[in-house]
């Protein structure tokens, strides 16, 4: 039986362990934040300042989700569909697929 600083010890390698393969995954969450929230808001919503200027996307409708396909985000995010800028060039493929996750965890009920 382990002591229990030994056992915390344990528990705090196992989860670091744990960790490491989901770091060097793409951060689809965090590349939102840093690309996208300024037009669409943290929830997808688009209630910005901007958004409201550029009638951005209320990415978070269930049914806007329901009618977009993954590959139409895609698309989105690669051509900048009217006031949304290109990232096409800004980032590689895996962050464009990260984004597209991320923007369907914005789904609201
Ligand atoms: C400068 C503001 C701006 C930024 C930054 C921006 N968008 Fe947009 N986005 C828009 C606007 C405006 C539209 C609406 C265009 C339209 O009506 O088709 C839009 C539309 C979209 C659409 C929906 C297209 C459709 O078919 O309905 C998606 C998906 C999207 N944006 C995702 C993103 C993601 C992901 C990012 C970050 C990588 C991002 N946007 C960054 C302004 C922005």
């Amino acid at each position: 039986m382990l002591s229990k600083p030994a056992r915390l010890g344990l528990f705090a390698t196992l989860s670091l362990l744990a960790s490491l393969p989901a770091q060097a995954e793409v951060d689809g969450q965090q590349l939102y934040r840093q690309h996208c929230v300024k037009c669409h808001a943290a929830d997808g919503r688009a209630n910005t300042l901007r958004g409201w200027l550029y009638f951005a996307q209320n990415l978070s409708k269930a049914k806007w989700q329901d009618n977009t396909s993954d590959r139409e985000i895609l698309e989105a995010i690669q051509d900048g569909p009217r006031a949304m800028p290109s990232f096409a060039d800004t980032l590689n493929e895996a962050e464009q697929l990260a984004l597209v996750r991320a923007v369907r965890d914005l789904r609201k009920p």
